[in-house]
């Protein structure tokens, strides 16, 4: 057997109140693309600042090439062949990319800094990958996926053979990711040894050659992808069966909750954006709006909640018309809203978690008595949804931006439940986060479904819509154009009416 490029074992480190690595082991065979994987806070990148000596573990040894290590800073890490891409750049704005690369690690000519050899060479590597770089361009001008490039650039000048990137996927659009992963297949055939943190598990069965899978700082799992699939890695990563999608027995009762008929919104040109459209969501039944971005979806969730401007139909909440009602007197009715995006209108990220959580109902028990807010009654409302929702903070007067995007979204969803509504309007209520709180939040949905909630969930995720709904709709061109079983639905089949194939 050949000596791994990296081999890690019994690695722990702690933190204050965390063992962030617990007994680890990693292995990695040189010339390999090998994915460590894992939920957010499962102790990857603490692992990785370890290995490249930016942390020291508390116990444990480490082997690079069979040789024994213990690295006290980075530069230790990189003259033993190690180079880490960071989750956030740490490049200079205001340097080119060829005073970026070199920076520190100049080459000289008689005391001097050798512009044109570090201009050669960092032409020569570009060239010699395929990776496209501009080396007089000013970094604050690049995109991410340039920046990228250019920190990958930077760890190879130093003549790293093992590449570390913690999350390189993080931040890109598909298309970039696409082309980070031919760079990366690049330097695998050159050789080079790839340890990639990522948590998209299509991304990372992809490219891995192997996959590691840590949970609560301990090493679960070391797979090899054509063995596993995404569902077996996602259990792997949060340790417990997920709640397939799969159709619950019904337990919408004959009351129609919501009913939209004839609704439509024109755009600014008077073209309808939102195009007669009528449905029904009963009590105790989820709805599924399936669609293309920008087929109307939107626009049918602004008009509910009175965001935005109708130009016909009626909207009966409990057979009460609130078509001409604003938007405070149908949340207070019991209209429970999700937004798409948390941050702009979901969150206020600078205030603490307990005011987050009376946004929107800041006018109602338990956050306020008469005119007054009432902040004991908001702070214990606030710790119920954080003990209920499982949202992991530290406190509840830590900032929302302090959280996960997953933790976030308990907090949004939590809330939104604790009002106890009539009717929830959910927009993409899991899109970004992890699996752990994807599954949470699906529980969530479905226990208030059997307590009678009515919902309409719009979501790009057709498994998602499929495993949850009662009913599905599919929208196109701002009207209804199918309404399916979801027993008898596949992706596929929503697939050909979301793009009018099936019409
Ligand atoms: N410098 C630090 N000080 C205190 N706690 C830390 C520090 N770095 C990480 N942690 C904690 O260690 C755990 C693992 O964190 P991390 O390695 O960043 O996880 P991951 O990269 O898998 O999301 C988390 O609970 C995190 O809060
Ligand atoms: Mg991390």
């Amino acid at each position: 057997m050949t000596t791994p490029a990296v081999e890690l074992s019994g690695i722990t480190k702690r933190f204050p109140g965390v063992v962030a690595n617990d007994d680890v082991n990693l292995r990695v065979a040189e010339g390999e693309i090998h994915a460590v994987v894992g939920e957010n806070g499962a102790g990857k990148s603490t692992l990785m600042k370890i290995l490249y000596g930016m942390q020291s573990a508390d116990e444990g040894r480490m082997l690079v090439g069979g040789t024994e290590v213990d690295f006290s800073s980075p530069s230790e890490a990189i003259e033993h062949g190690i180079g880490m891409v960071h989750q956030h750049f740490m490049l200079a704005d205001n340097l080119t990319v060829l005073e970026n690369v070199v920076l520190g690690a100049e080459p000289r000519r008689r005391g001097l800094i050798d512009r044109k050899a570090a201009r050669r060479d960092l032409e020569a590597l570009g060239a010699s990958y395929g990776l496209d770089i501009h080396p007089d361009d000013l970094v604050e001008t690049l995109e991410v996926g340039e920046r990228q490039r250019v920190e990958i650039i930077k760890v190879l000048y130093r003549g790293a053979r093992v590449l570390i990137l913690d999350e390189p996927t993080a931040v890109l659009v598909p298309q970039e990711v696409e082309e980070l992963f031919r760079n990366l297949r690049e330097l695998k055939a050159r050789g080079h040894t790839i340890i990639f943190i990522d948590h998209k598990l299509e991304e990372v069965l992809a490219i891995a050659d192997t996959i590691t899978v840590l949970r609560q700082g301990r090493t679960v799992a070391t797979v090899d992808p054509a063995e596993v699939t995404a569902h077996e890695l996602a259990e792997l990563m949060v340790g417990s069966e997920l709640p397939t999608p799969s159709t619950e027995p019904r337990v919408a009762d004959d009351h129609v909750t919501l009913a939209v008929r004839d609704l439509s919104v024109l755009d600014g040109s008077d073209r309808p954006t939102l195009d007669r459209v009528s449905l029904d969501v009963h009590r105790g039944e989820i709805v599924g709006v399936a669609g293309v971005e920008g087929n109307g979806q939107g626009e049918l969730i602004e008009a509910i909640l009175g965001l935005c401007q109708t130009s016909g139909g009626q909207l009966l909440l409990d057979g009460e018309d609130i078509g001409h009602w604003p938007v405070r007197r149908r949340r207070e009715a019991g209209i429970g809203y999700v937004p798409e995006d948390r941050h702009s209108r979901g969150l206020l990220v600078d205030a603490p978690l307990w005011e987050n959580a009376m946004l929107g109902h800041q006018t109602m028990a338990p956050f306020a008595r008469g005119p007054f807010l009432d902040r004991s009654g908001a702070r214990s409302a606030t710790a119920r949804i954080v003990e209920h929702f499982d949202v992991r903070t530290p406190g509840i007067d830590t900032s929302a931006r302090a959280l996960s995007g997953g933790n976030q979204q308990k907090l949004v969803i939590g809330r939104e439940m604790a009002a106890s509504p009539r009717l929830l309007v959910a927009a993409h209520p899991t899109r970004g986060i992890d699996v752990g709180a994807q599954a949470s939040v699906w529980a969530g949905l479905r226990a208030a479904r059997r307590d009678g909630l009515a919902m309409l969930l719009v979501s790009a995720d057709l498994e998602e819509l499929i495993g949850l709904a009662d009913r599905l709709v599919v929208m196109l061109r701002g009207r209804v154009v199918a309404e399916l079983d979801p027993a008898t639905t596949t992706p596929r089949i929503l697939g050909g009416y979301m793009t009018g194939a099936d019409e």
